[in-house]
């Protein structure tokens, strides 16, 4: 009989290869991966490229950083849908949004707030808002209320006829994002009329 090929049938079709080996009695093969065994395999390799490319180099969010960031538009998206004046809540939610601090600071600049308040918000004629002492109360919406209405002395302006009212939102946003920031000394507090009362996040 011919000399057979090792690996091969003479006819050709691949037989299984033995190598010498043995290991406790047990011999194994030295046969080709299979096909579809290497297609998984380069499949994985791919899917690896693809998955470090999408989420590690692009930057796209995974896990609890993807589920903050669709919290907080979906917050956004609940104010947009909402009438009426927002609540302490929803305010105290939008107060890290950067649009809204962004917005709220243009307002600041161009609606005279600096000629009582100082361009920096320590305060003038008005009180400074970068203190942790308020006449109407911390709350976003309190802030929201007498920026609106004007304070009943009349020596703090309403601004409803002037501003819109998410603008006003804005402006409280603002303020508090300031805050956040750390106090800035200036304007003395007026001890009678001010109340010690950080703002709550
Ligand atoms: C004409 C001066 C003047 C202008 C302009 C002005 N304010 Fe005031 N503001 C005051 C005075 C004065 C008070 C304190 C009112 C009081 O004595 O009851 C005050 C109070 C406030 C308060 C409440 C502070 C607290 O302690 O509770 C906020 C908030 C505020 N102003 C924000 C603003 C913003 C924002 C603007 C710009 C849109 C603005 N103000 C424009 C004079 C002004």
């Amino acid at each position: 009989m011919a000399e057979q090929e090792p690996g091969k049938t003479q006819d050709g079709p691949e037989v299984d290869r033995l190598r010498e080996h043995h290991y406790d009695g047990i011999q194994e093969y030295d046969n080709n991966l299979p096909r579809w065994w290497l297609t998984l395999f380069y499949l994985t390799i791919a899917w690896a490229v693809l998955y470090v490319g999408w989420y590690h180099i692009a930057g796209n969010k995974l896990g609890a950083d993807r589920l903050k960031d669709d919290l907080k538009e979906l917050a956004e998206l609940r104010v947009k849908n909402q009438s009426g004046p927002l609540t302490e809540e929803q305010l105290r939610s939008l107060s890290t949004n950067p649009e809204r601090i962004a917005r709220g600071k243009a307002v600041y600049a161009s609606a005279e707030c600096a000629t009582c308040h100082a361009a920096d918000g320590t305060g003038g004629v008005g009180p400074n808002l970068r203190d942790r002492w308020w006449m109407y109360g911390s709350d976003l919406a309190q802030m929201v209320a007498v920026m609106a209405n004007g304070s009943p002395n009349r020596t703090m302006p309403a601004q409803k006829s002037k501003l819109a009212g998410d603008d006003i939102n804005n402006l409280a946003i603002f303020i508090a994002d300031w805050n956040r920031q750390g106090e800035k000394p200036g304007k003395a507090h007026d001890p009678a009329r001010e109340k010690e009362q950080p703002i709550r996040y």
